[in-house]
């Protein structure tokens, strides 16, 4: 008998999640496995959802990753630290909430940028922030955020245009906003790129398109690269572990 797996989110345009699950199945011969997307344009829908389907799993995506909290049984440790949930599992009647981003990014953070011991800058304070800050704290990475207002834990853009010499103690920069996401390719965050050198390492979340703008910017000025195409396919691996524990 299949499982019934899905993706709630709104709004919700073309899913990597339902193509990346749909392949997996095809390749395990999970022939009668499903995966759906649930575009609810509220979460007051949710209990319908989960009564109407007989579901083993969900991803979550925006804008429901924290307040999908207050309908959970628990929380795992995963979520917990980050106080946002992108991954539920339904086991026995019990909804439990996980976060695959965070696990997900410091392994891929880990494998880029080795054992160096870095600053880092933290560009955007949204929930893909929370996830990145939990890995750094895990990993014992010092680091300061930067926002478009600058607040008492954060630096705003404008305050590093003004001193660009910062960028010297910052050898670690990741990008957690949506700037340079396609359609907008044009758009990146604004930061001194001419005082990034080869010693620097840029992490964009963004997958879409491979190379950014700030990447781009970074690639230009020597530093080193990465992505958010490996950190997606991780977490997606990640709940897919969890629902079959
Ligand atoms: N690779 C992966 O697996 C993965 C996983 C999760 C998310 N992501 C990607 O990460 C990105 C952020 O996700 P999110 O859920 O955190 O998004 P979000 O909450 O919409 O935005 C994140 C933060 O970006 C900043 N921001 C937004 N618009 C901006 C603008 N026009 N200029 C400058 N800063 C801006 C804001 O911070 P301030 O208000 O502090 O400036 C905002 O809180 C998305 O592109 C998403 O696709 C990738």
């Amino acid at each position: 008998m299949g499982q019934h797996f899905g993706l709630i989110g709104y709004p919700l345009g073309h899913s990597f999640s339902q193509g990346y699950f749909q392949k997996k199945f095809e390749k395990l011969g999970l022939v009668d496995n499903t995966y759906s997307t649930f575009e609810l344009s509220s979460l007051n829908e949710f209990p319908r959802l989960i009564q109407s389907k007989k579901l083993a799993g969900l991803n979550v995506t925006i804008p429901y990753k924290q307040d999908i909290i207050s309908y959970l049984d628990s929380l795992d440790v995963s979520a917990e630290k980050v106080g946002a949930v992108n991954v539920i599992k339904f086991s026995n009647d019990r909804l439990i909430g996980y976060n695959t981003d965070y696990p997900a990014f410091k392994k891929s953070l880990r494998e880029f940028i080795g054992q160096i011991e870095c600053r880092a800058l933290v560009l955007g304070t949204g929930g893909a922030s929370k996830a990145v800050i939990a890995s750094l704290e895990d990993l014992s990475i010092e680091f300061h955020q930067v926002s478009r207002i600058a607040t008492a834990n954060a630096f705003s853009y404008e305050q590093i245009m003004l001193k660009p010499e910062m960028l010297e103690e910052y050898k670690l920069i990741i990008n957690t906003t949506p700037l340079g996401m396609s359609p907008n390719l044009n758009t990146f965050p604004s930061l001194p790129y001419e005082n990034l050198t080869s010693s620097h390492f840029l992490f964009d979340l963004v997958y879409n398109p491979e190379i950014t703008m700030f990447l781009k910017k970074g690639k230009q000025a020597g530093s080193q690269v990465k992505n958010g195409l490996e950190m997606l396919h991780l977490q997606a691996d990640l709940a897919w572990d969890i629902w079959n524990a």
